[in-house]
């Protein structure tokens, strides 16, 4: 028997079916021609949607694309059986539940880096807009009075920035805080290399009891969830700054309401909320509105268009690249691997990590006379994931073999003659 011929990446269509991309949350333009071009059938809607109504968009699409506000569950992945990638368009993924899509083979990716400059940016605009008491002194002078005073008015220079989380945003706040002649204190879970002369705290309250300024910066970990609340703010200086950045369910949203109405903290300002709207124009409701010194946001740290065009092009590259070449490069819960192209087929196999899949894999190919040309391995707790790049096979069925193995999650291969996706195999039924 002659050798099968393999489609090489950019290949559609098959038995008729359709490539198809689903972009929710108004993602960046920019990400529509990379999946086009990678073959995809685009749907691009501006809305989040719930869970039923996910699951029924989901039907016959490979690919999804979200923000922070839909939530993909164990429940829509388990009767999503189409879907092979998710794109988170931002860069927490608390919204996914990573470990059920590793499960059923879907490869999840975000943009860790893509939006940092724009949300310190804002924070630093926030820190001085407070500290000056810009906002009152703008709704008075908006509402026809002049209100020429220097009461309460402060220069940030010479103030001491804490910073709790001190990741890819926190650092990078820290150096810029410094260049206006703050002084920093950080604290963090993890070790830190601290930046400049930023000082790290040992415990937050340490941290609490030293700035006049607080801003939050932790990740979206489960934890972390009403991490900051009574006890917290009470620690806090008289007169201080509190700023909530990064997720809404890390504050308690009436307590702080209860700071600020008290007169104990002297402004704040929350991008991020415990509930948020599903789209724009929705109306939102919450204890902070109205309150003095306040500045509310809809959850536009990160939304500058450089940002969102970076963050649009950064996922729809690496969703097109998985599905092209099987890159797992900075997926956030498969293995990592990229293996260059070397022979003429590719076959992707995900499968549980458990001891002797390669050597049975290994050996299915031998059988039918594979000339493997490349291979890469790479493991992550229970997932495993192998890609082989072979040039010919002297004998069909090879595929049929891996598929029906007990360990196989997803494999994905693109042949001539066989299905190029198949369903989820037995490991993930
Ligand atoms: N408002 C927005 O639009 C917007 C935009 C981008 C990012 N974010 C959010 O900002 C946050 C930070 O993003 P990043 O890229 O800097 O993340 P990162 O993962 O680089 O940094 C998070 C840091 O917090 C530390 N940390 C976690 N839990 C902690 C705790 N309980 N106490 C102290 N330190 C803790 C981690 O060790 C890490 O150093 C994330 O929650 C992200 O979702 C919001």
């Amino acid at each position: 028997m002659g050798p099968i011929r393999l489609l090489l990446p950019g290949y559609v269509a098959h038995h008729g079916s359709v490539q198809r991309a689903l972009l929710l949350e108004n993602v960046h333009p920019t990400s529509v021609p990379i999946l086009e071009s990678a073959g995809y059938e685009v749907d691009y809607r501006k809305g989040a949607l719930d869970e039923d109504e996910l699951i029924a968009a989901l039907d016959g699409v490979q690919l999804l694309g979200i923000r922070s506000k839909t939530e993909v569950t164990a429940r829509v992945l388990s009767q999503a059986t189409d879907l092979v990638g998710v794109g988170a368009f931002s860069i927490g993924t608390n919204q996914i539940n990573l470990t059920a899509a590793a499960h059923r083979g879907v490869a999840v990716f975000n943009a860790p880096f893509s939006n940092t400059r724009s949300v310190v940016e804002l924070a630093i605009a926030e820190i001085i807009s407070l500290t000056r008491r810009m906002t009152e002194r703008d709704r008075a002078l908006h509402s026809g009075v002049w209100d020429k005073s220097a009461e309460g008015s402060h220069e940030v220079r010479g103030r001491t920035l804490g910073i709790v989380g001190y990741g890819n945003i926190g650092s990078q706040l820290s150096v810029l805080a410094e260049n206006l002649g703050m002084s920093v204190i950080f604290f963090d879970t993890a070790e830190k290399l601290s930046l400049g002369n930023a000082r790290r705290a040992e415990t937050l309250d340490e941290l609490l009891e030293t700035a006049d300024i607080v801003t939050l910066h932790v990740d979206g970990r489960s934890g972390n969830a009403g991490l900051f609340g009574a006890k917290q703010f009470a620690r806090m200086k008289q007169d201080a700054i509190f700023l909530n950045l990064c997720r809404g369910f890390v504050v308690d949203v009436d307590s702080l309401a209860e700071h600020i109405q008290s007169g104990h903290l002297s402004g704040a300002a929350v991008d991020v909320f415990p509930e948020e709207p599903k789209k724009r124009g929705d109306a939102f409701e919450s204890v902070l509105r109205g309150l003095p010194n306040v500045i509310l946001t809809p959850h536009v740290g990160g939304s500058t268009e450089e940002a969102q065009e970076s963050i649009g092009q950064f996922v729809a590259k690496k969703l097109s690249d998985y599905v092209s070449t099987g890159s797992t490069m900075l997926s956030v819960n498969l293995p990592n691997l990229q293996l260059e192209h070397t022979g003429v087929g590719r076959i992707k196999l995900l499968h549980r990590n458990v001891p002797g899949v390669l050597a049975t894999v290994n050996q299915i190919f031998a059988d039918h006379g594979a000339n493997i040309e490349g291979q890469m391995l790479a493991t992550r707790g229970d997932i495993g994931y192998v890609v082989t790049d072979i040039s010919d096979v002297t004998e069909r069925g090879a595929s049929k073999k891996l598929q029906a193995l007990d360990t196989t999650i997803r494999l994905r291969i693109r042949d001539a003659f066989e299905r190029p996706e198949f369903p989820p195999g037995p490991a993930a039924r």
